[in-house]
């Protein structure tokens, strides 16, 4: 896998270039009025993309952090966050994408939510963006997480269409590696 050389910031929002080649990957599986559960999502750097090009029915996005939650509600107010931590947010509702994008924290059982998601009624979401970062000689410690949480959805079936590497050459953790998983 060669990968492609970025210059963008981690959490960078609306229009980051990262952000760009993320929904990039999963724009040919959208269609507008999807519904959406963005765990972990910071800022929620793909939420322009899709509002701009596919807006969807519902998104809701998910954070421990209050800050960035509070930056969501005021960038995109018709769209639902919760300050929550995934392993507390119960899955009633059925989402037809779920972006989980750096993942970043063992802390937090960050995996657990998408066995939960698998688990309900009308068999998880349609497509399944994941994102982490490695280092340049190495994995870092949420390498395992991504495993995990990628090995999920390849057990219950779900086609790996995508998987590519980029570098963001001034980051912590620049070797980020991303899936796009379909519903087969
Ligand atoms: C590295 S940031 C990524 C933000 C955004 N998804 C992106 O791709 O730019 C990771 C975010 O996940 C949140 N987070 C980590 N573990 C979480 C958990 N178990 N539940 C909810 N939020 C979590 C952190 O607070 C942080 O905002």
């Amino acid at each position: 896998m060669k990968p492609t050389k970025i210059p963008c910031d981690y959490l960078g929002r609306e229009g980051s270039r990262r952000a760009e080649i993320l929904f990039s990957a999963i724009e040919p599986y959208l269609k507008a009025s999807m519904t959406y559960l963005d765990i972990g999502c910071g800022t929620a750097p793909l939420t322009l993309f899709i509002d701009e090009l596919l807006p969807p029915a519902r998104y809701i996005g998910i954070d421990l952090n209050s800050e960035a939650i509070g930056a969501c509600k005021s960038e995109y107010p018709h769209h639902t966050w919760l300050c929550i931590r995934s392993d507390a947010f119960v899955i009633e509702i059925h989402h037809d994408v779920v972006i989980h994008t750096g993942i970043n924290s063992r802390r937090f059982n960050d995996a657990e939510i998408h066995g939960r998601i698998l688990d309900t009624p009308d068999s998880g979401p349609s497509v399944v963006l994941l994102e982490s970062g490695d280092y340049h000689d190495g994995p870092s410690d949420t390498h395992e997480i991504y495993e995990e949480i990628r090995e999920l959805y390849r057990d219950r079936g779900f086609l790996l269409k995508r998987e590519e590497v980029l570098v963001i050459s001034h980051f912590p953790v620049p070797v980020r590696r991303y899936a796009v998983f379909i519903r087969s």
